[in-house]
């Protein structure tokens, strides 16, 4: 992915943490989605809830905005997460995302305490075998 591009979609991941409601885990996430053709991004952030297993998280709040925006096709994700080192997406994500990603879908990891240590990979790395009907 062009750097330039790379480089903004993970400054608005990291400010999308702002948005995150961790009363519980403290664990601020934060999303940005980018439309194909780079020039739309919808954020996203974790919410949580009193009955924890009611919780989203932010991969699926940045999706669930962009679909219902009328938006199907999706470039790539930068995903900012507490800490030094990568924080992988849960599998109930990667499963949701891949309803709409092919396995070329670049998902940026981005350590929110080191964003210069920001990882790549593919949608296919993370999920190879995603569940279909
Ligand atoms: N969380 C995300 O937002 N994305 C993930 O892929 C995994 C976990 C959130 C959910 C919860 O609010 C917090 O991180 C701790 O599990």
């Amino acid at each position: 992915m062009n750097p330039v591009k790379r480089k903004r979609l993970i400054q608005k991941a990291l400010r999308a943490r702002r948005g995150s409601y961790a009363p519980y885990s403290k664990f601020m996430v934060g999303a940005a989605l980018m439309v194909s053709g780079g020039k739309v991004v919808f954020t996203g952030a974790n919410i949580e809830n009193a009955s924890y297993g009611l919780t989203i998280c932010a991969e699926r709040t940045a999706l669930a905005a962009a679909v219902a925006a009328g938006h199907r096709r999706f470039e790539a994700i930068a995903v900012a997460a507490p800490g030094a080192g990568a924080v992988f997406p849960c599998g109930a994500c990667l499963q949701v995302l891949a309803e709409f990603c092919g396995p070329d879908f670049d998902v940026i990891l981005v350590p929110a305490s080191r964003p210069a240590l920001a990882r790549d990979f593919k949608l296919r790395d993370l999920l190879p075998r995603a569940f279909s009907l």
